[in-house]
C-alpha cells in the first residue's frame, strides 16, 4: 500500500476542554489507513498584519509549510456568533498571503462543526464554505456534519460515548478519504 495521505486538522477553538477538539481527536482515531490526520495548532499565529509580506513571523512560515505539505485539510470548528471564530479566520488569512503565494489552493477539504446547540454550528460551516471558495479549497459537500448537543456526547475522559455519532463520523471520514483520493495525483 502507498503511504497514507497527510491531512492537516485545524481546530477553531483554543480552549482546553474544546468539544471540537474532542471531535477532531475522535476523527483521528476513526480515520482509515489511507489517511494520517494530525492537528496543526493555530493558537500561536499572531494577528495577521499585511506588513508580513516583507517578512512573516516564523510561526506563520511554519504554519504555511505544514499546510503546503498536507494533502488535505479538515476544519473542525465551533460557531461564534453565527460565524467562524476569529482565530480560525486569522490562520486562514495568514496562510493565504502574500498574494500569489497562498498555501491553500487546490487542496481537498472538509468541514465539521460541533456545538452544544441543536443547530450544531450550521452557520459557521456555511460562512467557512464561502471563505474556502475564495482560497481555492475543494470542499466536500456531503455528508454535511453539524454535531448538535455536543456537550452530551463525551465522557469525563473526553471519549465519545454515543455509537450513532461514531457511526456517522466513520461514514464522514471514509467519504473524505475517497474525496482526497479523487483530488491527489
Ligand atoms: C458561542 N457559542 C455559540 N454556539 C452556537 O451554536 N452558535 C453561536 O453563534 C455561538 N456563539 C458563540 C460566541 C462566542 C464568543 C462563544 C465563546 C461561544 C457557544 C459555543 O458553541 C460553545 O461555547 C462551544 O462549546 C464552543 O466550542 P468548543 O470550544 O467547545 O470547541
Amino acid at each position: 500500500m502507498s503511504s497514507p495521505h497527510d491531512v492537516a486538522v485545524l481546530v477553531g477553538s483554543l480552549r482546553k476542554e474544546s468539544l471540537n477538539r474532542k471531535v477532531a481527536n475522535e476523527l483521528i482515531k476513526l480515520a482509515p489507513p489511507s489517511l494520517k490526520l494530525h492537528i496543526v495548532e493555530i493558537g500561536d499565529i499572531p494577528l495577521f498584519n499585511q506588513d508580513w509580506e516583507m517578512q512573516a513571523p516564523q510561526s506563520v512560515v511554519d504554519f504555511k509549510t505544514a499546510i503546503r505539505n498536507a494533502k488535505g485539510i479538515l476544519f473542525v470548528t465551533p460557531e461564534y456568533n453565527r460565524s467562524i471564530p476569529g482565530v480560525l479566520k486569522n490562520a486562514i488569512d495568514a496562510a493565504s498571503r502574500p498574494y500569489g503565494q497562498s498555501a491553500w489552493p487546490g487542496k481537498p477539504g472538509a468541514i465539521v462543526s460541533a456545538s452544544p446547540s441543536p443547530m450544531g454550528g450550521f452557520g459557521a460551516t456555511h460562512h467557512l464554505r464561502q471563505v474556502l471558495v475564495s482560497i481555492g479549497i475543494n470542499a466536500m459537500a456531503q455528508p454535511e456534519v453539524y454535531i448538535g448537543q455536543a456537550d452530551k456526547l463525551f465522557d469525563e475522559h473526553g471519549a465519545l460515548n454515543n455509537d450513532r455519532t461514531r457511526e456517522f463520523l466513520q461514514k464522514f471520514i471514509d467519504a473524505f478519504a475517497q474525496w482526497i483520493d479523487r483530488h491527489v495525483d
